[in-house]
């Protein structure tokens, strides 16, 4: 496991761009899977830029999704569906056909979770996942105590999760439940890149890098993977001892 300390937000976005940039050059048609939330809005913008300036492709990538709410129709402002397109999948050359957000308004939930799996062993494997950190050391919306073993499915949202998404929703709430794809699904991937920014993250990163591998620290599930970069501001890196430290 490796650990990069970037001064700022933009850097790290920066190096979160570089590392998805070389994968293409290296993979025109690799298999991406992509976070949303707060954190990888500079990671994208980035690579708008990049495309926009030096003509950077992904015509030939296909790309997964983590998770989408369920219930929310994927014209709902706050579904993630939405977020890409206004964020990335709407600004590149992306096929949109190689794009690939759960269905979180699908009449038979489960049903569209086995279909997501399925979508992601036809495409062939994940070759890059890059994922965000939620407080409570969630990632996709695989929350504390979701098992290693998991693969997609319908997962119930941590009332602190809930209450720090609440901002996109009316009410003080997100939605209940969501589609998430597992642990297993996001450890099977060929390399694995977690992003973090701010204070408010340095708790769970370091739990993370440092702490007992755990079901109750999903992302400390990352420590056993032959491949994995965390990639973090000097702020989410606060809370980090000595050699795990090391700034980049
Ligand atoms: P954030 O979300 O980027 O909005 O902080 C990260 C996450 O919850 O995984």
């Amino acid at each position: 496991m490796r650990t990069r300390v970037l001064p700022d937000y933009e850097t790290m976005s920066a190096a979160a761009a570089d590392v998805v940039a070389s994968k293409l050059r290296k993979k025109p048609h690799a298999v991406f899977m992509v976070p949303t939330g707060t954190t990888p809005l500079g990671m994208y913008r980035e690579l708008v830029a990049r495309h926009e300036g030096d003509g950077l492709s992904f015509a030939r990538a296909t790309f997964f999704n983590l998770d989408e709410y369920l219930g929310l129709p994927p014209d709902h402002p706050a579904s993630y569906h939405v977020y890409m397109r206004k964020n990335f999948y709407g600004r590149v050359d992306i096929e949109p056909e190689r794009v690939h957000v759960p269905d979180g308004f699908a009449p038979d939930p489960e049903a569209e979770c086995g279909r997501y799996e399925q979508e992601i062993r036809a495409a062939g494997g994940v070759d890059l996942c890059v994922l965000g950190i939620g407080r409570n050391g969630h990632i996709g919306f695989n929350e504390p105590g979701a098992s290693f073993d998991s693969r997609t499915r319908v997962v119930r949202l941590a009332e602190s999760t809930r209450r720090v998404n609440a901002t996109d929703f009316e009410g003080d709430r997100a939605p209940e439940r969501a589609i998430s794809v597992g642990m297993r699904t996001i450890s099977d991937s060929g390399e694995v890149l977690l992003l973090a920014s701010g204070a408010n993250k340095a708790r769970a990163v370091a739990a993370a890098v440092g702490g007992e591998v755990s079901e109750e620290v999903p992302a400390s599930a990352l420590r056993r993977h032959p491949n994995v970069s965390f990639l973090l501001d000097r702020d989410a890196a606060s809370a980090l001892e000595g050699s795990a430290a090391r700034r980049s």
